[in-house]
């Protein structure tokens, strides 16, 4: 704000302060003198309001829910975004894991099955970003999960939804090697519930209006981001990525237009 709108702001405030003291006198005052003591009171209203809500809205515009941050594609996510001055709101059914950054980021336990507490988790919050795994000994739930998020999203009226999947996962538009498939082929085969889970999931991000992207990885090894990322939209541009180049991507994305509504390949 410049110097001189805040001199005007400043003065308004305070011959507006005046005024609200004399509101009671007002009868007394004369006509001209009313509309201008009333102008005066709504500008310095508005102003006041203004500024609580700017506060609002900023406090809001930096936080991002993370969902899926303990995993292995995820590990990095928390990390980065705070790094990137983000507030983190991470959901974990097992907090323990995040005590190295337990002062700085608000930790949520609880299932992502649980609607109440995917409300908790984005509450206040611009963005959500998913590395969402399997949980251990159960089916898949990418699709039930992301009908609880989007769910949820709706209702908050958040628009920014970033979240992995797989490269074997096929879009229309794609232009795969012959090998990447026939590799995409066989995890229909090999992994036909995971697969299916994942195109319901695919499906109801196309259904929704969200800003959503869905990022495409090959093999995830753990390690330093290289900080050398290879991008498509057409075919998976090599076999891994570190975990650690797939969170700088993912945070890359929150205030990036590039791939809303697409699906991203990115590798090493
Ligand atoms: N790993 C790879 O090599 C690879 C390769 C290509 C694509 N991907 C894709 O990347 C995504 C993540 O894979 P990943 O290997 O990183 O998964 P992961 O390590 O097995 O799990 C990731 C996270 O999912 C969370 N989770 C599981 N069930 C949950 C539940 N019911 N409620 C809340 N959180 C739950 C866990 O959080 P808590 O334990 O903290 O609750 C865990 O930290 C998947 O879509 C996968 O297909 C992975």
């Amino acid at each position: 704000m410049s110097g001189t709108l805040v001199t005007i702001l400043s003065n308004f405030a305070l011959r507006s302060e005046i005024l609200h003291c004399q509101v009671g006198k007002m009868k007394s005052v004369q006509q001209e003198e009313r509309y201008e003591c009333m102008s005066l009171f709504f500008i310095y209203n508005r102003v006041f309001k203004t500024k609580r809500g700017l506060i609002c809205y900023m406090q809001k515009q930096n936080k991002i829910a993370v969902i899926g941050g303990a995993g292995k594609a995820g590990r990095y996510v928390v990390e980065k975004a705070l790094e990137a001055g983000y507030q983190v709101r991470v959901l974990t059914r097992n907090p323990k894991q995040f005590k190295a950054f337990y002062k700085h980021v608000e930790i949520i336990k609880g299932d992502v099955r649980d609607v109440e507490v995917i409300r908790t988790l984005f509450n206040g919050c611009h963005t959500v970003i998913s590395t969402l795994g399997k949980p251990k000994k159960e089916s898949f739930i990418f699709s039930s999960a992301t009908n609880n998020i989007l769910t949820v999203m709706n209702e908050l009226h958040i628009l920014r939804y970033i979240v992995v999947s797989g490269g074997s996962v096929d879009v229309p538009g794609d232009k795969k090697s012959f090998l990447n498939k026939m590799g995409a082929r066989m995890f229909r085969i090999l992994f036909p519930n995971m697969m299916k889970d994942k195109y319901k999931e695919l499906n109801l991000l196309l259904e929704s209006n969200l800003d959503w992207t869905f990022v495409r990885l090959p093999f995830v090894v753990e390690g330093v981001a290289t900080g050398s990322i290879k991008e498509s939209l057409r075919d998976i541009p090599g076999l891994k990525i570190y975990n650690s180049d797939i969170a700088d991507f993912l945070i890359k994305q929150i205030a990036s237009p590039l791939y809303i509504r697409k699906c991203p390949f990115i590798a090493n």
